[in-house]
């Protein structure tokens, strides 16, 4: 019998294999890919393994942690940042619970920033068009960045990226979070400052019972008119139907997200061919001045090879030690 240390990895992709075959490649792990999403129907196919590798949308709640406890898993290894799918309290004392805090803070930023960027200089509409060979400029006008105030949510690594990339761009950097960082040298403001003085609002908070629809109808009539807003950490920020409600009022100028508060379903599938039953993100889909990229920000290479080497090195410590420093804790 082997003494390897057998992982279930749930939700699966090419790029995922990849990039962990590639990390344990001296086979320290015994690693079988699943393609389905780990929740209360396929937590049976964890049976006989020490670890589950899980990832943004399976579900580990209550059930599915009772039942892995019961079924001698010993660790639930996240391989993201985000953590708002675990139910860490239920989780301590049965089964210990590890993450990968930091990959490339820049892999998310930049992606932040590229939506903005295509959002307000109409890129993803130019692209189509010169395909076809439109060369038309009708109904392409951006506007510039530079003396425009950028609002951001959440000055932890990804937000403190983006604040740096837009002070490439000249804008006016406000910022708001609940545990302000003592060596900033941008200003912080509360939320209501940054609703009524920000051009663009991006997202880079966790999402907690208290930032859930921090984004809802009052927010937003609070908000400038035209606000573009960026999200790309958690969907739940934002109140979807209320998003969309402000977008058709005109108050909001753009949207640009990636992701969304119903994604588990289906971001990360290919859902091209099918009847798709959630209206609220089929008519944010067919605005023209929202753009939705499918929980994308994290898909470089230097965050796959990152984070496939900090959750193996997490499933090792932790198997080896019963603790890990990237821990996560209730
Ligand atoms: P971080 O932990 O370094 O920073 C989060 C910041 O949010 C901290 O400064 C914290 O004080 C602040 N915060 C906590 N509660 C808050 C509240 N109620 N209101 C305002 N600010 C609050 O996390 P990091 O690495 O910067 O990631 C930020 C978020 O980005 C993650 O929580 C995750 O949800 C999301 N993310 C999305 C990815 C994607 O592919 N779209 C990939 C990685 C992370």
């Amino acid at each position: 019998m082997s003494n390897k240390i057998k992982v279930a990895f749930f939700d699966a992709k090419d790029y995922d294999i990849a990039s962990f075959d590639k990390a344990n490649r001296s086979g320290d792990l015994k690693i079988k890919y699943f393609e389905t999403k780990l929740d209360e129907d396929t937590v049976k196919l964890a049976k006989g393994y020490d670890v589950v590798c899980v990832f943004v949308n399976d579900t580990v709640n209550e059930k599915v942690i009772n039942s892995l406890a019961k079924k001698g898993v010993k660790l639930i290894a996240l391989r993201c940042a985000g953590f708002n799918n675990v139910d860490v309290a239920h989780a301590a004392g049965k089964i210990g619970v590890v993450r990968v805090p930091a990959y490339s803070p820049y892999a998310v930023a930049e992606h932040a920033a590229a939506l903005l960027l295509t959002s307000i200089r109409r890129i993803h509409k130019s692209y189509i068009r010169t395909k076809d060979f439109n060369f038309s400029l009708n109904g392409l006008m951006g506007f510039d960045l530079h003396g425009k105030t950028v609002g951001v949510v959440g000055t932890g690594k990804i937000g403190r990226v983006f604040i740096d990339i837009c002070r490439g761009f000249g804008m006016n950097v406000i910022a708001y979070d609940k545990f302000p960082a003592k060596d900033a040298d941008y200003d912080y403001v509360d939320l209501k400052e940054i609703w009524k003085k920000s051009d663009i609002i991006s997202f880079h908070c966790p999402l907690t019972e208290e930032t859930y629809h921090m984004v809802d109808a009052a927010s937003i009539k609070n908000m400038k008119k035209g606000v573009v807003l960026v999200n790309t950490s958690r969907g739940a920020l934002i109140d979807a139907e209320a998003l969309l409600e402000g977008i058709r009022k005109r108050h909001i100028g753009a949207a640009c997200l990636d992701v969304y508060e119903e994604e588990a379903s289906v971001f990360f599938e290919d859902r091209s061919g099918h009847i798709f039953e959630d209206d609220t993100l089929a008519r944010l889909i067919s605005m023209p001045n929202v753009i939705v990229t499918s929980h994308q920000a994290f898909l470089t290479e230097e965050a796959l090879t990152n984070i496939a080497n900090t959750t193996i090195n997490n499933i090792n410590e932790f198997l080896k030690k019963g603790s890990c420093v990237n821990e996560v804790k209730a």
